[in-house]
């Protein structure tokens, strides 16, 4: 049998998936770990744990589908974006890393736009504004802030990377992760020698770079045999886990565009063109499709959002729902159906960790605003999975400004599953969403781009035509269409009204 593994080192766990060449699943596994939070906002794991994951869903997976090692022609990696991997030169872990949703490096930020030039020029040499997620901007804080551990680092790697040099040895990336570390030329889809000379890094510290499909090597010895697989076994470039969803979605060709609701929000774009958002707010990375990029908006807390609620504020409901195997969020959606569309003028912005898109706001806090004593806890869920909706919308707003083409919106990721959120985002965006056959996100799109790596098929748009078709549509109600209409606007101007508040609690909290 030939078979293809898909392995996602996300923020909550890894995933990993095999499937056979037509996208057939054969298992999966998924194995959590801790995200560590040593002061607010401050967020970092340690890739040893990415390591013992990958090892343990990968050996789950080759039993539960009864794999032979030679079965496995093809590993495709994703993972969690712009995480800051550092290693000595002797291949040691320097610290901790740091993750996307870090908020520390503010003033690293307004570092790298005054050394490049100026906001023009950066997003000349590298297409996007610094935002404190992405991973130069750590770089430059580990230079300021632990100068011992700068020293000693020699290369950085992003989260999948790592996993990769732990698979075959190899230090290497490719271009959709690549471009959030902020020193690719996304353009030309090569460092930017440019940028990284203004910052004085070193462009010895970063991986190779290759496209998506491309195959970067294969497992060591070691690999293959703690894992059960076969020296073989080629590991392709993968994507970053925002463009693996996307090829996971089919988001392969012009016109086609994907809302996915996981802790994050992502509002994902394919493009044959490298469009740049002049004022910064949605990103313009390479897609994983070779020769094409894409252009997606970030939420910080979008399911994050509901999930916070969840384990704040439903803790009855979740033990009465153990009691019952049942989805607490199944319980939380119908409750939140009660709740009349536009929630009786309750807003909530769901700012919890900052927000990345459309605001760039490390300060921009949650907030419900707009409360009476007529509102209830089903007004509050449903406010969260509006105010989600809107935050997406935001991104939506901007693509359509940039002229970008859509013609099909695919709902995708955990948030999506439910059919009433899935209403909420077709009314507020004011266009029908579509859900496709598969539901696997991230691991699934890299084991496609696995199976164009190992010859089953000549492209990824090759590979997503054979396997992911469109199974439901979710129509537009002119009713509650109508009234997102007038609340959006409201939604919009909140934040603004607000952000001098946020940066004065910022300034309460140091
Ligand atoms: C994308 C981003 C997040 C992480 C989450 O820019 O920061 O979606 O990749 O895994």
């Amino acid at each position: 049998m030939n078979a293809l593994l898909g392995i996602d080192i996300g923020t909550s766990g890894t995933k990993t998936l095999a499937i056979d060449p037509s996208g057939r699943i054969l298992a999966d596994s998924l194995k959590t770990y801790p995200c560590h939070v040593p002061k607010p906002l401050w967020s970092e794991q340690d890739p040893e744990d990415w390591w013992q994951a990958t090892i343990a869903s990968v050996r789950e997976v080759v039993v539960k589908a009864g794999l032979k090692p030679a079965d496995v022609k093809a590993i495709g990696l994703s993972g969690q974006m712009h995480g800051s991997v550092f290693l000595d030169k002797r291949g040691q872990i320097v610290r901790r890393a740091i993750l996307w949703n870090d908020q520390r490096t503010a003033a690293e930020c307004r570092e790298i736009e005054e050394r490049a030039g100026g906001r023009k020029k950066l997003l000349r040499m590298v297409a996007n504004p610094a935002m404190t997620g992405f991973t130069a901007p750590k770089i430059l804080w580990l230079r300021n802030h632990e100068p011992k551990n700068f020293e000693r680092t020699a290369k950085v790697l992003l989260p999948k990377d790592e996993i990769r040099r732990r698979l075959t040895g190899e230090l290497a990336t490719e271009v959709s992760d690549a471009s959030g570390m902020l020193l690719l030329d996304v353009a030309k889809r090569t460092w930017s020698k440019k940028l990284l000379s203004a910052l004085e890094l070193d462009p010895g510290l970063l991986a190779t770079v290759y496209e998506s499909e491309q195959v970067t090597g294969k497992l060591t010895a070691a690999a293959a045999e703690t894992l059960g697989l076969s020296t073989d076994c080629a590991v392709v470039g993968g994507a970053g886990d925002c463009a693996a969803g996307a090829v996971g979605n089919g988001i392969v060709n012009k016109g086609l565009l994907s809302t996915s609701i996981g802790t994050s929000g992502v509002m994902f774009v394919h493009s044959d063109e490298v469009k740049i958002d002049p004022k910064g707010r949605i990103h313009t990375f390479c897609h994983a499709v070779r020769g094409k990029w894409h252009m997606m908006g970030v939420n910080l807390s979008a399911g994050g959002s509901l999930q916070w609620f969840r384990n704040q504020l439903c803790k009855a409901d979740m033990a009465a729902a153990g009691l019952a195997s049942q989805e607490v969020y199944d319980i939380l959606t119908d409750e939140a159906a009660r709740a009349p569309a536009g929630c009786d003028g309750l807003f909530f912005l769901p700012y919890l960790s900052g927000e990345r898109t459309p605001h760039a706001d490390p300060h921009a806090r949650g907030c419900f605003i707009g409360l009476t004593l007529a509102h209830t806890r089903a007004h509050l869920l449903r406010a969260i999975m509006e105010g989600v909706a809107y935050s997406m919308r935001d991104s939506l707003e901007i693509i359509e400004e940039l002229e970008v083409p859509v013609r099909q919106i695919r709902a995708s990721g955990g948030g999506s599953r439910s059919p009433f959120w899935r209403q909420i985002q077709a009314d507020v965006f004011g266009r029908k969403v579509v859900t496709i056959n598969t539901e696997e996100g991230p691991a699934f799109g890299v084991a496609l781009l696995a199976a164009v790596g190992a010859g089953e098929y000549k492209n990824i748009q090759e590979a997503c035509a054979a396997t992911v078709h469109v199974e439901r549509e979710t129509g537009v109600r002119r009713v509650d269409k109508k009234r997102y209409d007038q609340a959006f606007p409201v939604y919009q101007r909140l934040y603004h009204s607000l952000k001098d508040d946020f940066k004065a609690i910022a300034a309460l909290d140091n």
